[in-house]
């Protein structure tokens, strides 16, 4: 670790994820120096240096080729995920869910995790496995004791840094200067919002499988305009930047259902156009798909729910 006051960040496992995340930060930390970083709560310590891990030569030149435009302190190291751990203050676990085991398992991987921060994008792994996978037997308060665990859940828009990323909140919680540097991070790629643990199912089907959803309806709402004439690159085009400027309304202050009532003229075929929507009962299924993605998340996960949603 040097001498400085910045961190190293180690991602293990660097591929389409991870170098959306690097991308952010270090973009981030190029313009943040003109620009008045707006934010109240900067952590105290950035990343600064970093190593991004991965094995085969072309996830390395697809790093190089994607991070080095960025000018920044940044190594890329095939097969040696230890020694990189060994040398971050903080770990960005980024590999494929099915590789997590060969990951933490590895010899000296325990050792070089020591007293860090091990910040995890896995989809569908519970911070207990994490925990079990590097200290089995041990309780969550003993592990706490020897490595701070922290699970997130962006989404795909990370690739176009407008993810909406879910923080599972920590017991006991995190110190504040890790809470905001995990923040910091994760906010680099998009919008974060901390949830409790018990949240988390809901949040996978609104925030990951939400992507989903919203783009069905927005083939609908260019189907409908193709229907009726328009050429279908046109319509695809048209319905994209509706949602987003809605979107953008909403962002901006306004309430939804404030939004459908400005628009409604009397007499006029927006409120036509509802009418046919609330027919098709859309309101309540697009609301039953959430919690139906919901049940399935949460049979997916280890502790099997019900239906209503409560742990047997
Ligand atoms: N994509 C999404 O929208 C999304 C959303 C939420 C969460 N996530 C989570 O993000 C994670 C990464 O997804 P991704 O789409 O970025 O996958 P990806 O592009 O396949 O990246 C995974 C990287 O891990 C490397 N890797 C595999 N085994 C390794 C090992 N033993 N040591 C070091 N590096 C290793 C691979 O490098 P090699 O090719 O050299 O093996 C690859 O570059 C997943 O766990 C996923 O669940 C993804
Ligand atoms: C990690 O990155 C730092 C700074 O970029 C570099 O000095 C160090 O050698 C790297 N570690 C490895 C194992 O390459
Ligand atoms: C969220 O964090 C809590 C407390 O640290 C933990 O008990 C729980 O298993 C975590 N949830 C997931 C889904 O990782
Ligand atoms: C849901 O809850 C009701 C009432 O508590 C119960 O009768 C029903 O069996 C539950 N459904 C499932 C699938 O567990």
């Amino acid at each position: 670790m040097a001498s400085d006051n910045g961190l190293t960040l180690t991602v293990v496992g660097c591929g389409t994820m991870g170098i959306a995340i690097l991308g952010g930060i270090m973009d981030s930390l190029n313009t943040s120096s003109q620009s008045s970083e707006q934010e109240q709560s900067l952590p105290p310590r950035l990343p600064n240096r970093f190593n991004a891990t991965c094995r085969s030569d072309r996830s390395a030149s697809r790093i190089k080729n994607e991070l080095g435009k960025y000018n920044a302190n940044l190594n890329v190291i095939q097969s040696d995920n230890v020694r990189a751990m060994k040398e971050a203050d903080v770990v960005l676990l980024a590999c494929k869910p099915f590789y997590v085991k060969d990951v933490l398992q590895a010899e000296g991987v325990r050792e070089a995790l020591e007293g860090k921060l091990l910040i995890s994008i896995l989809a569908g792994v519970p911070e207990a496995q994490l925990e079990d996978l590097l200290y089995p037997g041990l309780s969550h308060e003993q592990v706490r004791e020897k490595i701070t665990i922290v699970r997130t859940m962006p989404n795909t828009a990370s690739k176009v840094r407008e993810s909406m990323t879910v923080i599972n909140q920590s017991t006991p919680p995190l110190p504040q200067d890790t809470k905001n540097l995990v923040h910091w991070m994760m906010s680099r790629i998009g919008k974060v919002v901390e949830i409790e643990p018990k949240n988390m199912d809901a949040c996978t089907a609104l925030c990951g499988s939400g992507p989903a959803f919203a783009a069905l309806i927005m083939e609908a709402l260019a189907d409908g305009g193709v229907a009726m004439g328009i050429p279908r690159a046109e319509a695809n085009l048209m319905a994209a930047q509706v949602m987003r400027g809605t979107t953008g309304l909403v962002q901006d202050g306004e309430h939804p259902a404030i939004l459908r009532e400005k628009v409604s003229t009397p007499g006029g075929c927006t409120i036509g156009g509802l009418l046919a929507l609330e027919d098709g009962a859309v309101r309540s299924h697009v609301s039953r798909a959430v919690r139906e993605a919901t049940v399935v998340a949460s049979l997916l996960g280890s502790g099997a729910k019900n239906v209503n949603g409560t742990r047997h």
